[in-house]
């Protein structure tokens, strides 16, 4: 029995020595990555063309729709103004990683759908992370804190949002 600890699961000769990778470590809906390439890169352009993960839009050359936003930490941040180099060792969460380890739908997403507060959902990725950042900073918002949220909305759901965020704060999500 002791002997089986002993033994090497391999040959040594077997093993090839690698050097370790420099680059900067993230941790993006839970999982740890390492980007190799250029520090300069957009945070939005990781997330959509290396990881493939495509909920985050892009929202203007600034940001300015916010369509582009996703957790850093609790803060709400503009992914195409965020340089891979500036997020060395944080946790950052998508649209992707609202939902609960089985799939459940994170309450303020529930309230969209109750809602009806979604047109063509190009901006909804953004409001959902708007959203959270203002649920986790100020429980109960004011009309006021959510119509000073960043995010534009084309199609006319700024209303139906608005209702939505505050179903959320009052625990209604999922009730009709
Ligand atoms: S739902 Fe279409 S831009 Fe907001």
């Amino acid at each position: 029995m002791l002997q089986s600890h002993i033994l090497p699961a391999e040959p040594a000769s077997a093993i090839v020595p690698e050097k370790a990778r420099e680059g900067i470590d993230v941790q993006i809906n839970g999982e740890h990555y390492r980007h190799t390439g250029d520090p300069q890169m957009p945070l939005l352009w990781y997330l959509r063309d290396v990881l493939r993960l495509t909920g985050t839009k892009y929202g203007g050359a600034h940001g300015e729709n916010g369509a582009d936003l996703v957790l850093v930490a609790d803060a709400a941040v503009s992914a195409v103004t965020a340089p891979m180099q500036t997020l060395a060792g944080k946790s950052i969460t998508t649209v992707e990683g609202l939902a609960g380890g089985d799939d459940s739908l994170h309450p303020l997403q529930q309230a969209f759908i109750d809602e009806d507060a979604i047109g063509c959902g190009y901006c909804t990725p953004g409001w959902l992370i708007a959203g959270v950042a203002l649920l986790r900073r100020k429980p109960k918002p004011s009309d006021d804190d959510i119509d000073q949220l960043p995010n534009l909305c084309r199609c006319g759901c700024q209303t139906r949002v608005r209702r939505a965020i505050k179903r959320a704060a009052a625990g209604k999500a999922g009730q009709s």
